[in-house]
């Protein structure tokens, strides 16, 4: 987690640059033994706070967890409330997208968030997240 505070012109930028250097850091702590795709991910929180994650699997492998989840879980048990970004990335795996089960875990705690994607030559691709899960699952 990073607290960044500066003046709102130079802010975004600022925060670009942070949570793209927090979900580089996070991916080098991947544990994918089995698949070997490791996954990073980082959610830039209204409080502009960031929050990082990478993917977690297990010999069990329906117990593995993706980053995204890991890096949302972080924020949300921090008490974050509202989310910006979530930047997901892969060495693997150009412009990975979030998988079907992270989206729904996304629609039930950020449905506004715009879910950005990197390469491995930091190019970007910004998917609002509206238009990665059309109808998401609810009671
Ligand atoms: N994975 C993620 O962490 N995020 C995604 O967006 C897709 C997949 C992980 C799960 C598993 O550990 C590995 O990548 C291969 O599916």
């Amino acid at each position: 987690m990073a607290k960044i505070s500066s003046t709102p012109a130079s802010r975004s930028r600022t925060l670009s640059k942070e949570l793209i250097k927090a979900v580089k850091k996070a991916v080098k702590n991947a544990y994918a033994p089995y698949s070997k795709i490791q996954v990073g991910a980082g959610v830039l929180c209204k409080s502009d706070r960031i929050y990082s994650g990478a993917n977690i699997e297990n010999s069990s492998y329906s117990l593995s967890i993706c980053a995204e989840r890991v890096a949302l879980f972080k924020a949300l048990t921090e008490g974050e409330k509202k989310f910006k970004i979530l930047l997901v990335y892969s060495p693997q795996i150009d412009f990975i997208l979030p998988c079907g089960a992270c989206l729904q875990v996304i629609s039930e705690f950020a449905p506004d968030i715009i879910v950005a994607t990197m390469n491995n030559n930091t190019e970007f691709r910004f998917h609002p997240f509206s238009t990665l899960l059309t109808r998401a699952f609810v009671i």
